[in-house]
């Protein structure tokens, strides 16, 4: 039996004060599905509905959107979401071997969650950083760039101990040569 999944007054107040942002409601969905995944913790089909119903829009669009974009997690994940960067950049820069990498030391394929529920891999395209490729990036939050398998390993151990990667502050070239 599928689960039920309702957003409660708190929610509805903040789903009105996003509508109003907007002079239509279809751009609603993009926040409104984020609401509901911090709220559920993922965007399955059940809570598309949900979106669908309360923003009164055809399922088929919300399901379009969250389908569009892997930052929306369309089934239950891991504690910690490993956003491996696969795109051109970080190909050339050895992304797939760091995503070989990962699933040897987890023993879950891209796409799937280890037994724990601690980590779920996802195959991702171009996040923005390809100056700093390969790159990763934690649960739709802090990016880990220039990856080594060593660095790797040691995001995962500082994981495992609730430690979440400090921001990287990478010096552009361009200031580089500033001086
Ligand atoms: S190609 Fe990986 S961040 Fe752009």
């Amino acid at each position: 039996m599928s689960k039920e999944y309702t957003f409660d007054k708190d929610d509805l107040k903040k789903i009105e004060e996003i509508k109003s942002r907007y002079p239509e409601v279809t751009p609603a969905v993009m926040p409104v599905l984020w609401l509901a995944q911090d709220k559920f913790g993922h965007v399955e089909p059940a809570v598309q509905k949900l979106v669908a119903d309360t923003l009164g829009l055809p399922q088929a669009h919300v399901q379009g959107v969250a389908s569009f974009y892997t930052q929306y997690y369309k089934k239950e994940k891991g504690k910690f979401v490993l956003d491996v960067c696969t795109s051109f950049s970080c190909q050339i820069c050895g992304g797939y071997e760091i995503l070989d990498h990962l699933e040897n030391k987890l023993g879950i394929k891209a796409g799937e969650t280890t037994e724990d529920g601690m980590f779920s891999i996802q195959s991702v395209e171009c996040l923005g950083a390809c100056g700093y490729a390969p790159m990763l990036q934690v649960t739709n939050d802090k990016y880990v760039n220039n990856l080594t398998t060593e660095k790797v390993d040691s995001l995962i151990e500082n994981l495992k101990q609730g430690k979440m990667p400090e921001f990287e502050s990478i010096p552009m070239p361009q200031h580089e040569t500033e001086s």
